[in-house]
């Protein structure tokens, strides 16, 4: 059977004192697994530590956001290249908080995608509905058009490194998770668009995480979904407990 992937996303979060508590604190307790993947996405500043306190650890880490360049004069931003030199794995790639307040578009994600892959990093593609999407029930039409814009352009063999994450707008920090019912069939709908972009191999093979308000208290109904295959977790994520009991309930 698969293992699930279990990746925190940490956010802007956590002192340099923070960061290291936690990741010592993950690195001691966490035990590799051939039920789930453990992985945490760290503010760059923190990776240079991560990469030492995880160095003989099961966990893997990566970053929130990339540029699209390798180097160069882009003030502020950090490339795909750099991430890697730190030993990433993962990188984040379309979060709504980078589509909402950094005024991220389709056309730039997918630059950013294809630029992660490029460099040995595997996106994690995050992309889903607003409450009035949602509420007009325009969901699957959104999911669809985000996954077309960004993702789809990448043939069979690229788009197998990239891991998809739903995340519903609506669940991200309001407590207000999807039931594991709504989680599961926008998960299957997205099953079937990759089946039919990329066939049934590729489809069952792929990573999708569901991410909004995921708790140790909803984490083994959301996770015992049969096309739900992880979670990324922002808040529970902060503390070592909640996010190795999320771990555990997979
Ligand atoms: P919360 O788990 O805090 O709702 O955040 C989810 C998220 O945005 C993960 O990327």
């Amino acid at each position: 059977m698969k293992h699930k992937l279990i990746a925190g996303n940490w956010k802007m979060n956590l002192s340099k004192s923070e960061a290291e508590q936690l990741l010592t604190d993950l690195a001691s307790n966490a035990h590799a697994s051939n039920k789930y993947q453990l992985a945490v996405c760290v503010p760059a500043v923190h990776l240079g530590k991560t990469e030492t306190i995880l160095a003989n650890s099961s966990i893997k880490y990566g970053g929130q956001n990339c540029y699209t360049a390798e180097k160069g004069a882009f003030t502020g931003e950090n490339s795909a290249a750099t991430l890697k030199s730190y030993g990433c794995s993962y990188v984040l790639v379309g979060h709504s908080e980078r589509r909402e307040y950094f005024g991220e578009s389709h056309t730039f994600l997918k630059a950013k995608v294809d630029t992660a892959i490029d460099f040995g990093l595997q996106p994690i593609f995050c992309f889903g509905e607003k409450l009035q999407e949602r509420e007009a029930n325009h969901q699957e039409a959104i999911v669809k058009q985000q996954l077309e814009e960004s993702v789809f352009h990448l043939d069979s063999e690229a788009f197998s490194r990239v891991v998809l994450a739903y995340e519903p707008v609506w669940a991200i920090g309001t407590g207000l998770a999807a039931s594991p019912e709504q989680a599961q069939e926008m998960h299957a709908y997205i099953r079937q668009l990759i089946k039919e972009q990329y066939g049934t191999t590729v489809a069952n093979n792929a990573y999708i995480l569901y991410g909004g308000s995921m708790k140790p208290a909803n984490a083994a109904d959301l996770l015992s979904q049969p096309d739900i295959d992880g979670g990324l977790i922002g808040g529970a994520s902060l503390k070592a407990q909640d996010f190795l009991a999320i771990a555990a309930s997979a």
